[in-house]
């Protein structure tokens, strides 16, 4: 393990971030735009081989967690090789995956055999009707279902993600919630955050401090559980429940201190924050043949940039950064 991945403020990057795809089978309104966006070209993705590659170095440097993002990473055809052998890179721990459950179901089997060890489901409202407007496309029956198929398989807790958008599904809150009950769920209630194409906007934002009152109000018994330093999300448990409440507050009460992520994009480049405008490409040194050190110094030098925290709601929804749908999250 090198000081490789670790930042000017002493932050140890042990989690990667790797986004499989542009492309998704829905249409978020919260993640792009509705004519979708300009994707970038066959060619110019990372193959296979140049992700598992890279994710060889990161590995042998100290990441020992790797989700795996999109777009949505289901639609890439070979996402279960790719599973297969970064399962086997030697180091890492976790492999995750980030979904939105519309072709889970359907691979979950044979994506556990390749060796993917948790899944979070993207679900933001309980009435299909809403889940259309919201999506632009149909499949709320298929997420509930790949949801239920992530528990029978014995993924605990299965994490389910729901932005809450005021006006949208801040009524339903504790509908979410009562899913807890029963079910290894850990519902997580994220704060909307603005990208480019998401019209974005403070009125929308329902701010963990009002979350939490909702919740309060109908659930006195919520007890704070004791969080690890690099979480994203606040955790909650409901006495009699089987699974946890949480809240992601990237908004109104960020979790930089704690940050150990970087981001590998589609395209290559490399992300040291979600909200860093800076990128740098690790795919065009990578296919001029740099080695091993030079690739590392080239990460080393973009982790060493990384500010302390993102800038702040406002200044972020002025910044131009990239569409959510290219990032991953
Ligand atoms: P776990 O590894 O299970 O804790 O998941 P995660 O929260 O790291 O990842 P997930 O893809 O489920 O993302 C949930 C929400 O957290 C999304 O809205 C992400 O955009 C947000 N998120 C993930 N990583 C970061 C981060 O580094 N900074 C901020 N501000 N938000 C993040
Ligand atoms: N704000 C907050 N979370 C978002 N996600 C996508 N777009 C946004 C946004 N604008 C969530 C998705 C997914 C995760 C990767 O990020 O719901 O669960
Ligand atoms: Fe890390 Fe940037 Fe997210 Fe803060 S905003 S937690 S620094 S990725």
């Amino acid at each position: 393990v090198s000081d490789m991945l670790i930042d000017s403020f002493g932050r140890m990057h042990t989690y990667l971030r790797i986004s499989l795809t542009e492309r998704c089978n829905l249409r978020c309104q919260y993640c792009m735009p509705a004519e979708g966006v300009e994707l970038t070209p066959n060619p110019k993705l990372l193959s296979q081989n140049e992700i598992v590659h890279l994710a060889n170095l990161f590995v042998s440097s100290g990441v020992d967690k790797i989700r795996l993002t999109g777009g949505e990473p289901t639609v890439r055809k070979d996402i279960e090789e790719i599973c297969l052998r970064l399962s086997k890179l030697k180091g890492l721990k976790t492999l995750a995956m980030t979904t939105n459950g519309i072709a889970l179901a359907r691979k979950l089997p044979r994506l556990k055999e390749c060796g993917l060890t948790s899944i979070n489901i993207s679900l933001d409202t309980l009435v299909p009707a809403k889940f259309e407007f919201m999506t632009r496309r149909k499949g709320h029956e298929k997420v509930m279902e790949s949801i239920n198929a992530a528990i029978d398989r014995g993924y605990n807790p299965v994490k389910v993600n729901c932005v809450v958008m005021r006006g949208f599904n801040d009524d339903e809150i504790c509908d979410f919630i009562e899913l807890t009950r029963d079910k290894p769920i850990n519902i997580r209630f994220i704060e909307f955050m603005p990208f480019d194409g998401n019209v974005w906007n403070v009125k929308k934002l329902v701010p963990y401090s009002e979350m939490l009152d909702i919740v309060g109000k109908k659930f006195t018994e919520l007890k704070r559980l004791q969080d690890h330093l690099t979480d994203t999300a606040k955790n909650f448990k409901i006495d009699g429940h089987l699974g946890t409440v949480s809240f992601i507050t990237s908004m109104t009460e960020h979790f930089c201190a704690g940050c150990n992520r970087l981001r590998l994009l589609a395209d290559g480049n490399f992300k040291v924050c979600l909200f860093g405008p800076s990128e740098v490409s690790l795919r065009d040194p990578l296919r001029r043949g740099a080695d091993e050190l030079e690739l590392k110094e080239i990460i080393g030098a973009a982790v060493k940039r990384k500010k302390a925290s993102h800038a702040g709601m406002f200044d972020i929804a002025k910044t131009a950064n990239r569409p959510m749908i290219h990032i991953g999250g």
